[in-house]
């Protein structure tokens, strides 16, 4: 069954069209092949479509290559094979020309300029700059969430709500990271994902302060918080959530000032987040909450704004506090055209450099975090002397680290977070 009706995808290729422009020379955007697993014989990774292919097409089968060349689209797909059928029963095929017939068609469709899109195709060498143009240009009409895109995003919101739900009934003392993994992802596939929109996070105690911690055997014990940043997705579409947990009733006081601290600083960035907003401007807002919090409770020292200007914020939120997301964990992001990739604000690199439109999904996601790379590191220590109560933030270490992470979506009316549903 088709993932997007005919009509989705012809309205999303006719946005793209006009992106391009009707006198744009050829541009062919790939599936991809699938990658073999060193010393796996005829084995291969699990195979994902490039997203700019399967945002055009609704297909995830390796080989195709979606071809436009001055206002009409050519699809091309890789026919099915006996083989294919007698390993892999019916695979899931579009309609579409063989793609054995790409060649001919480039003879004839082709310009001078020739846009790679997508997946690299064999045989096809385009021209780079003009590739980055078209990507800058198709991003544009990408960021904005459909609502065929809206509705996958429902739905893997659930899943992922009915897997935290599970998370937190099962956490207790004595349970171990990988079996909270477990529980929550087999909920989150029986409430419809179809798979996890990326590795599960379960971090206990200072393991909560490894950002991408991957779960192990490490138990949970009664003083300790988890930290679980887990998405469920259905076909490509995944929510990217973080809740961080007691291991009992009741956080410790000083877990509590903590996680209250970031719970404020979440509040303050989602609700910057309105059509017209930069982001790093959503950055320090949410950056600041949480350097007048961590001063409050004796850990940082001196003028907020100094403390963002300085970096010394970083030491406790070393990441920015978000992303795009939807279509794959990270979706689309980038910036806008003429503006840099990345932007250095409040000591860390924001990878998102454009001003928030309707439509867009972006997560937000502030944290704080006691990681002793960094907190250890003589020439940080020696650099932030005077900004940060070295002695009495020994105490506050164990605490390990908190995140609290939802999904939201700019919208006419403000910001609609539509990972709500989920406690924290
Ligand atoms: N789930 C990974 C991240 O939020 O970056
Ligand atoms: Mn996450
Ligand atoms: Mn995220």
């Amino acid at each position: 069954m088709a993932i997007f009706e005919e009509g989705i995808l012809e309205k999303r290729r006719r946005r793209a069209a006009e992106a391009f422009g009707n006198q744009t020379p050829t541009v062919l955007i790939g599936a991809g092949e699938p990658i073999s697993i060193p010393g796996g014989l005829d084995q291969t990774y699990p195979f994902t479509a490039h997203p700019e292919y399967y945002w055009l097409t609704g297909s995830q089968r390796s080989g195709g290559v979606l071809a436009y060349y001055h206002g009409d689209w050519t699809h091309f797909v890789r026919p099915v094979t006996p083989t294919e059928r007698l390993w892999e029963g019916n695979p899931d095929a579009p309609e579409g020309e063989d793609i054995a017939g790409l060649p001919e068609w480039l003879e004839r469709n082709s310009s001078t300029e020739i846009a790679v899109l997508g997946s690299p195709i064999q045989g096809v060498e385009g021209d780079e700059e003009f590739a980055v143009e078209m990507r800058v240009r198709l991003d544009t009409v990408r960021r904005r969430k459909d609502s065929a895109e809206v509705e996958l995003l429902g739905r893997a919101v659930k899943a992922t709500a009915a897997g935290h739900a599970k998370a937190r009934e099962v956490i207790q003392p004595g349970i171990s990271e990988r079996r909270i993994q477990i529980e929550l992802e087999a909920e989150m596939f029986r409430q419809g994902a179809d798979s996890v929109g990326y590795g599960t996070i379960v971090g206990v105690g200072s393991h909560a302060a490894v950002l991408h911690f991957e779960p192990g055997e490490r138990m949970v014990n009664p003083d300790d918080l988890v930290l679980i940043d887990a998405g469920g997705a259905i076909s490509g579409y995944t929510a990217d959530v973080t809740r961080t947990y007691p291991a009992e009733d009741r956080f410790t006081p000083r877990q509590q000032a903590i996680y209250d601290l970031v719970l404020a600083a979440e509040s303050e960035g989602i609700s910057k987040c309105c059509i017209g907003i930069e982001w790093h401007d959503v950055h320090r807002a949410a950056a600041s909450v949480l350097a007048g919090g961590l001063q409050d409770l004796g850990i940082l020292k001196g003028e907020v704004d100094g403390l963002l200007d300085s970096g010394a914020i970083a030491l406790f939120f070393p990441h920015g506090i978000g992303h795009m997301t939807g279509l794959g964990v990270r979706d689309v992001g980038g910036h806008a055209p003429g503006r840099d990739e990345v932007r250095s604000c409040c000591g860390v690199r924001v990878r998102i450099n454009f001003p928030l439109e309707e439509g867009f999904l972006m997560t937000v996601e502030p944290g704080i975090y006691f990681v002793p790379a960094i907190l250890d590191d003589p020439e940080k220590r020696e650099r932030f002397r005077d900004s940060v109560d070295w002695e009495s933030l020994d105490a506050w270490r164990s605490v390990g680290g908190v995140r609290i992470e939802d999904n939201v979506l700019i919208a006419e009316s403000g910001p609609r977070v539509i990972t709500a549903e989920i406690p924290k």
